[in-house]
C-alpha cells in the first residue's frame, strides 16, 4: 500500500514536500516543452526547401518556342530536317543545345513539325522521297508523310511538335515524349 502511494505521489507531485515525494525534473520538462514548440516550427521552415528540391527533380523542363528559320526558306510539300538551337533552363542551369525536327510546309501559314525520334524505341528515322515515306532503320517502322504508322512495330504515329509563326519566322517548341507506348506522354 505504502509503495503504491509513493508511486502515485511521484506521478502527481510537482514540487510539494510531502513524504515520499520524488521531485520532478524541471529541466527535463523544459526540454520537452521546447521540443514540442520547436518541432512544428522547424517543419514549417524546412518544408519550402523540401518542396523546392522535389519540384526541381521531378518538374519537366519548361519548353520554349525557338526560332527555326524564315517561313519563306522552307520548300512546300517536302519534309526537311531543320536544325535549331534550343535554350534549356533546368533549375538554375542555363544551357544551349542543338536539336532538329522534320518540318513540312503546307503553306505560308500552315506547317507540320515532327520530332525526329521514332516512337518505337527512339531511333532517328529518315525521309525517303522516292517512297514518300519516313522509314526507321532500327526495326523497320514506316510512317506516312502525315506521320501515320504504315508498318513495323511503332506503337503510335510520329510525335508532332508545337509551332508558331512570328514576324515571318517559324518557331518550334522542342519537347520529348516517352517511346514504346501508344500514348503521347511528354517527358522532357
Ligand atoms: S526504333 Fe524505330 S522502329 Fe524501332
Amino acid at each position: 500500500m505504502e509503495g503504491n502511494h509513493q508511486k502515485e505521489l511521484a506521478n502527481k507531485c510537482t514540487g510539494c514536500n510531502c513524504p515520499g515525494h520524488i521531485p520532478v525534473d524541471r529541466r527535463g520538462l523544459l526540454k520537452r516543452f521546447v521540443w514540442v514548440l520547436s518541432t512544428p516550427l522547424t517543419a514549417l521552415m524546412v518544408w519550402p526547401l523540401i518542396q523546392t528540391i522535389v519540384s526541381t527533380i521531378f518538374r519537366l523542363p519548361k519548353a520554349v518556342y525557338t526560332k527555326v528559320g524564315p517561313v519563306k526558306s522552307f520548300t512546300s510539300g517536302q519534309p526537311g530536317l531543320s536544325n535549331f538551337e534550343f535554350v534549356e533552363d533546368v533549375a538554375y542551369l542555363h544551357s544551349t543545345k542543338l536539336f532538329d525536327a522534320w518540318v513540312i510546309k503546307h503553306s505560308d501559314t500552315k506547317f507540320t513539325v515532327f520530332s525526329p525520334i521514332c516512337t518505337h524505341l527512339g531511333c532517328r528515322f529518315d525521309w525517303y522521297p522516292q517512297a514518300k515515306k519516313f522509314i526507321c532503320p532500327c526495326h523497320g517502322s514506316v510512317f506516312s508523310i502525315d506521320g501515320k504508322v504504315l508498318g513495323g512495330p511503332a506503337p503510335r504515329p510520329l510525335d508532332t511538335l508545337p509551332w508558331k509563326i512570328e514576324n515571318g519566322d517559324l518557331y518550334v517548341k522542342w519537347e520529348r515524349f516517352r517511346v514504346g507506348i501508344p500514348s503521347k506522354i511528354r517527358v522532357g
